[in-house]
């Protein structure tokens, strides 16, 4: 906490005693920088430590991001791709990020000793307001994928004045049924656990592909040092609770929520039942690859994107948006991402809304 709030940075910040003008702008830099670099910080919990990287400078009014990260991963190796990703600079820039790594999950996180209860995926939601506490954020916009999106759904349902905004990727909802179980034992009797793994971030069609990528990801799991962590937060995982979701009841997400699956994905169905559950008259699809631009219009819906940084996107915005067709005739989803394109006034629509996105 003293880290941060000693290196915010306002506009007009005043001179500490004897400080030159040059020296006060020295110090904003060095401090910009360091914040631009991320920094680590540790919370206790009532369910233990909880580990998170910040990065960017606050800005007044604005909640931060927060992302949360799925099994097998930590806040690097799922988020580094995408928030390095060129066109998400604009949007980033605006925002204070706050990367939560689950317990043991950080880099150089040491084993947990035998017989460590791991926090139930309830319990990680529930760490999640002694993190904001700590940074001072009232609200945030939320970034999760996998049993991160889990999370910060749980976190959202039992705080929903505090999230303005939800993008979930690859999410299941649903506690584990008996087959799902039984086929997890199969599995289990002839495959690893990072295969298991595996099998949960990528299609079959990838993982029989083999790329690069799946090579990367598949050397980073089998020779994590801290697999037995993993195992523990996959144990937790698959041991969820349904998060019963309602349409048009008590129990439902109120801030808007963009959803997010990739084609094939071993999710899809999941994502696709989630999305009943949810509003369903404001939900659009998009053509794979356009997770940033669809940020960006989704931030716009919420009145925080320049209009000028839209217009300038939506000229640029090939014919593929405005094709995109809804894969569901009763649910026309396309509606908002193409009208937009076409006008090059951009309006997502109301603050309510979701939006699914495949990718
Ligand atoms: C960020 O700028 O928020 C970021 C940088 C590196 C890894 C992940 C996120």
């Amino acid at each position: 906490m003293a880290e941060l709030q000693e290196v915010q940075i306002t506009e007009e910040k005043p001179l500490l005693p004897g400080q030159t003008p040059e020296a006060a702008k020295e110090a904003e830099l060095a401090a910009r920088i360091l914040l631009d670099q991320g920094q680590t910080h540790s919370v206790e919990t009532p369910y233990g430590s909880v580990t998170f990287t910040v990065y960017g400078t606050p800005k007044p009014k604005r909640p931060a991001i927060l992302t949360y990260h799925d099994v097998g991963l930590n806040y690097k190796s799922c988020f580094q791709p995408l928030f390095q990703f060129g066109d998400m600079q604009e949007i980033i820039q605006n925002f204070v990020r706050v990367h939560v790594d689950a317990p043991g999950m950080e880099e150089g996180a040491a084993v947990f000793p035998l017989g460590y209860q791991y926090p139930s995926l309830d319990q990680l939601a529930d760490m999640i307001p002694c993190i904001l506490q700590y940074l001072n954020f009232s609200t945030i916009i939320g970034i999760g994928v996998g049993a991160g999106a889990y999370i910060l759904s749980r976190y959202a349902l039992n705080h929903p004045d505090t999230v303005e905004g939800l993008v979930l990727i690859n999410i299941d909802p649903n506690a584990k049924g008996w087959m799902d179980w039984a086929a997890h034992k199969l599995t289990g009797l002839t495959s690893s656990i990072s295969e298991m793994i595996l099998g949960h971030l990528f299609s079959q069609e990838e993982l029989s592909g083999n790329s690069e990528l799946i090579q990367k990801y598949r050397n980073i799991i089998t020779h994590a040092p801290n697999l037995d962590n993993i195992e523990l937060y996959w144990n937790s995982y698959n041991n969820r609770r349904d998060l019963n979701f309602e349409r048009g009841g008590d129990i439902t997400l109120k801030c808007p929520v963009m959803l997010v699956v990739g084609d094939q994905a071993p999710h899809e169905d999941a994502v696709v039942e989630c999305n009943s559950k949810l509003d369903p008259t404001q939900t659009s699809f998009l053509k794979p690859g356009k997770l940033t631009e669809a940020f960006k219009y989704f931030l716009q819906g919420m009145g925080y994107m320049a209009s000028s940084c839209m217009t300038r996107l939506s000229r640029s915005r090939t014919a593929s948006l405005t094709s995109a067709a809804s894969i569901d005739g009763n649910r026309s989803r396309s509606r908002t991402l193409s009208q937009s394109s076409e006008s090059g006034t951009l309006s997502s629509g109301p603050p309510g809304h979701t939006m699914e996105v495949s990718c």
